[in-house]
């Protein structure tokens, strides 16, 4: 035992410390995960948790099962058990327009004679359902829903989502006016937030990543290793409270959702009860109008009758309850054509096919190309030139064949070329690698791509240097890497001419002062820019900025050690090679000399202090920016806090003095909540940039 901890109390002082510490860290671990609104650091939090574990070691007859110490996850189970649902697990109708909304609650009030129903509307989470059978206060059991009649048992898995009660006392469950036996349906999920870094994580340690948040929840919450659910965060949102029977509880499906929230369920927010299908609709396009800024991610919304005594006598399809509908968004797939299928050269010499679609509407946009990936990608789907295929479209992500729907009558295969369709350079499947390269450096494709990669508005942002242009002035041979952009004139730029099938246009004079003045305000990017704008393998926008504000300088990045690399969030040892890889070639050492003569050559400085004569309440204060604000974009919110003395890092630590959140902000939201960081929005942040100079004890 450390010399430093205080020595094992007697039985009855550990017993009741060992209870008032469950009770704190049950507590705290509400605030945290269920209500996102923690009272305490998570330095003080672990202390907590250490105290207990300690105890739990040094008196093993004090571990309790439903001790919050045990949600680590125990040993790997061998196999996975089936169990029973106390009734079957349905699934739900969807109502894909108004229509077939309006038709439902017709449909219902008719069977009903009623004139208006209410619903209570919820958010409809993209994630896996599970239910939680608890007796005498304590979860017993946790299933997936499987078939609708047997589901897997996951209860050591249940046991590690730490927004899931594990033990309700008998006080609490008293008065929220809850039998100790009870069972809770709902929905696990995995953040958009925690997702994401989850995947970073894999894709940093070489390990397979997930598609999407649903997969991610799913994988990891039927994990035989439970101590793995347990490293990843997972959220369990109730969304039905049944008897032991299986029966509602509650005649009231809306005072069900309060009652299992009065017990510390994480039941969500997003809820309302209404009446009739005007406010339905209403409810339903505002959870919709918010789909991107929820930190879950939903594929529609659910309503239900609020009255359960209505559930039993509407009854249910074998598949579907009469007493629910789940509206969701317009599809994102539809089916087309492959009329055949191209290869793609891109910044990193990778070949990928490209499906050529007969053209087809996907909620409102003209898809005619799908990535196919790699040729193993190809050849999983079975796909031949021809055949009728299902796409999907989702987000801004390229739209994908999600499957052949239909062979062709005059199918035929396709293959992958052996040499590089733009410069005829013999092309290589490296090792453990899907995706083949062209091996040339200065193959044309390879070098539009990274110009244009360079020119993007998330990197150095030149202004109307699009595709056309870029093709142009590599084939006319005056841009052979990013300096050679430095040398165009408006001379050079105007009168070169983009032939199109309807009629040649050419660059006015106007255009290419255009282009002109965006390659000479580029010169004055930030580091970070410039550092994702040379495209180093694996280097992401958001690397680039933790880079650049630990490195400072392209010599600092370029002399950078491996240790010191990795030491960056998010930078492991793959990452740390790319980079070596990149600054030691000696084509991009006179590269970057050549951007310097330019006068592309920027460095992170140091926070600028505002005049000594102006006190400041930003001056040497350390802030984070996360989200989209409002009204100032990132770039400008950074050199405002700057100039006032501030300084802008890229990660939350102990050492922030301000969080500054936006819509959709990520992971360092939490992170400030959880060490009790002052949050700003962006008035808040005005605010303060405003105070500058005024207002303190130094004026008279
Ligand atoms: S109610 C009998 N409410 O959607 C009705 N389901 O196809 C049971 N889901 O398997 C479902 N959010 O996993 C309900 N607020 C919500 C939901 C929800 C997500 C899932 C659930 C179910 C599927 C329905």
């Amino acid at each position: 035992m450390p010399a430093d901890l205080p020595p094992s109390p007697a039985p009855d002082d550990a017993r009741r410390r060992a209870d008032e510490l469950r009770q704190q860290i049950t507590h705290h671990e509400h605030r945290y995960y269920v209500l996102d609104d923690p009272e305490i650091g998570d330095g003080e939090f672990d202390a907590l948790l250490r105290e207990l574990e300690q105890l739990e070691a040094e008196h093993p007859d004090l571990v309790t099962p439903d001790s919050p110490s045990q949600r680590v996850g125990g040993a790997p189970r061998d196999g996975v058990e089936k169990g029973a649902h106390s009734s079957a697990m349905l699934s739900l109708e969807n109502a894909f327009n108004d229509a077939e909304l309006r038709d439902f609650d017709r449909r219902a009030r008719e069977a009903l004679s009623v004139e208006a129903l209410d619903y209570v509307g919820e958010p409809k989470l993209d994630g896996v359902s599970m239910a939680v059978r608890y007796e005498a206060g304590r979860i017993v059991i946790a299933l997936t829903r499987g078939d609708g009649a047997h589901g897997d048992v996951i209860t050591p898995n249940a046991r590690t989502l730490r927004s899931l009660p594990l033990a309700i006392p008998a006080a609490e469950l008293r008065s929220a006016g809850l039998p100790s036996d009870f069972e809770v349906r709902g929905e696990v999920v995995m953040p958009k937030g925690a997702f994401a870094r989850m995947n970073a994580r894999q894709q940093a340690d070489g390990k397979p990543t997930f598609a999407n948040p649903r997969n991610a929840a799913a994988g990891t919450l039927r994990m035989l290793d439970a101590s793995v659910t347990a490293s990843r965060r997972l959220d369990f949102y109730p969304y039905m409270l049944l008897g032991a029977d299986g029966d509602p509880l509650y005649d009231s499906h809306w005072a069900s959702l309060d009652a299992l929230e009065a017990v510390r369920f994480k039941v969500n927010r997003l809820r309302a009860r209404l009446r009739g299908l005007d406010e339905v609709v209403a409810f339903r396009d505002k959870c919709m109008g918010r789909r991107e800024a929820l930190p879950y991610e939903i594929d529609g919304v659910v309503f239900k009758l609020d009255s359960t005594p209505l559930w039993r006598r509407l009854g249910a399809t074998a598949k579907s309850p009469r007493w629910a509908i789940a509206t969701k968004p317009a599809a994102r797939q539809a089916q087309t054509v492959v009329e055949g299928i191209d290869v793609h050269v891109g910044r990193t010499g990778a070949v990928t096919p490209r499906a050529l679609l007969r053209p087809v509407e996907i909620s409102g946009v003209t898809v005619s190309r799908a990535t196919l990936h790699n040729a193993d990608e190809i050849e999983r789907l079975g796909l031949r030139i021809g055949d009728r295929v299902l796409v999907e479209r989702s987000g801004d992500v390229i739209p994908k064949v999600v499957r052949v729907v239909a062979e062709g009558a005059d199918r035929c295969p396709f293959r992958m070329p052996a040499s590089c369709p733009v410069c005829a350079s013999p092309v290589v499947r490296e090792e453990g690698e899907v995706v083949v390269r062209c091996v040339s450096v200065s193959c044309p494709a390879r070098l539009r791509e990274s110009i244009l990669h360079y020119a993007q508005r998330t990197a150095m942002d030149v202004d109307g240097l699009g595709e056309w242009l870029v093709e142009k002035l590599i084939d006319e041979g005056r841009v052979g890497d990013f300096a050679d952009l430095y040398e165009l004139g408006v001379e050079d730029l105007a009168g070169l001419t983009k032939v199109t099938k309807v009629s040649p246009t050419r660059l006015g004079e106007k255009a290419a002062a255009r282009v002109v003045a965006g390659l000479e305000r580029s010169k004055r990017a930030s580091l970070a820019r410039l550092v994702y704008g040379l495209g180093i393998r694996h280097v992401g926008a958001r690397t680039a900025e933790l880079l650049a504000e630990r490195f400072r300088s392209l010599d600092g990045l370029a002399a950078a050690s491996p240790e010191a690399l990795e030491s960056v969030e998010g930078v492991g040892p793959r990452i740390a090679e790319s980079i070596r890889t990149f600054f030691t070639a000696p084509r991009n050492r006179e590269l970057i000399a050549r951007l310097r003569a330019c006068g592309v050559n920027p460095v992170t400085e140091e926070p600028p202090v505002a005049p000594a004569d102006k006190p400041s309440p930003v001056r040497g204060k350390t802030f984070v920016l996360t989200g989209t604000l409002p009204v100032m974009t990132r770039d400008e919110a950074r050199e405002r806090i700057q100039a006032a003395g501030g300084r802008v890092s890229g990660s939350v630590s102990r050492k922030t003095d301000y969080v500054v959140a936006g819509e959709t902000p990520g992971s360092k939201l939490e992170k400030a909540r959880a060490l009790a960081i002052e949050v700003l929005d962006e008035a808040g942040l005005q605010a303060l940039l405003e105070g500058v100079g005024a207002g303190t004890e130094d004026e008279p």
